[in-house]
């Protein structure tokens, strides 16, 4: 008999996690099953006992449920205490282990469109919220050491730094300023809600600054093709979307459940289906 995996949150409806988890389950023969469960927040503490009484093998945790999980765990792994968030759960042995692989499955994901190594590039990140939070401790703790912020509220930007628990030569900037030095950057990394479905024709600031071959990534993947991507490709800069964040980060989490590696094609091939589109 195979095991049952699942998601948490609120809302889970419009989920793709369980469309990608079954497939790879099926393309590797495994006869394990993965279910969205909606679970609002004054029910947290209870839906994680009954999946633990349940015997569910292991769960992805999303909003609005990253931090407010962590006190319901039994241990958190290094990738979750480095995030501060938790977004994977492996249940081993009657204990609930928390990861996160929203991180290291951006890192990946960034890396196999870049060929130079990444910690000799600079980088800016548009935003200082959990996603950026994330983002940048992966790379600091990977050995990026040039890597600035621009935020709308600046002194957000300048604490997560001060909270970086690596070696760093940050700055953080507002917007207008960053979007004036934009050519000092090799990659610039969209993190903020501005451009997510519905709002398409919002765009964090101008990219025409930008250097020639700057590669410009957006961890928005709804819609593929942000209007911030979409100025990055009329400029001809290198583009990335969201879609390869998210299939990382499942594809992590379906390591540490299985000990087998998913294909990320056919993961992307089904949420660029379901989002109806092509890359760009
Ligand atoms: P997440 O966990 O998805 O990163 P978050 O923690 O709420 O979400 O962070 C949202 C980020 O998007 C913040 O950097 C926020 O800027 P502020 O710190 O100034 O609030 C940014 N953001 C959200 N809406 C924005 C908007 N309309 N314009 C500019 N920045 C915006």
């Amino acid at each position: 008999m195979g095991n049952l995996y699942g998601l948490i949150g609120s809302p889970v409806e419009q989920s793709m996690s369980p469309d990608i988890h079954n497939d790879a389950f099926r393309a590797l023969q495994l006869e394990h099953y993965y279910q969205a469960f909606h679970v609002l927040p004054t029910n947290l503490e209870e839906a994680v006992r009954a999946l633990k009484l349940l015997n569910i093998k292991g769960f992805n945790v999303t909003i609005p449920h990253k931090l407010s999980i962590i006190p319901l765990l039994d241990e958190l792994d290094e990738s979750a205490q480095i995030a501060g968030a938790v977004n994977t759960v492996v249940h081993l042995n009657g204990r609930l282990i928390g990861y996160n692989t929203d991180g290291n499955g951006y890192v990946s994901s960034l890396k196999s469109i870049i060929n130079k190594p990444l910690k000799d590039q600079k980088i800016l990140i548009i935003g200082a919220g959990g996603a950026a939070r994330g983002i940048y401790f992966t790379l600091t703790n990977q050995g990026s050491m040039h890597i600035d912020f621009c935020n709308r509220t600046v002194s957000k930007a300048e604490e997560l730094i001060k909270e970086c628990p690596f070696p760093n030569k940050s700055h953080a900037f507002g917007i207008s300023q960053a979007e004036q030095q934009l050519a000092d950057y090799d990659i610039i990394i969209q993190t903020t809600a501005v451009g997510m479905y519905p709002n398409r024709n919002e765009k964090p600031m101008s990219l025409r600054q930008a250097k020639r071959g700057a590669v410009v990534s957006d961890i928005i993947y709804n819609p593929i093709h942000t209007a911030f991507l979409e100025e990055a490709k009329e400029l001809g800069l290198v583009v990335h979307n969201g879609v390869g964040m998210f299939v990382h980060q499942a594809a992590l989490a379906f390591e540490l459940w299985t000990n087998q590696v998913p294909s990320i094609e056919r993961m992307s091939k089904i949420v660029i289906n379901k989002l109806g589109g092509t890359t760009c």
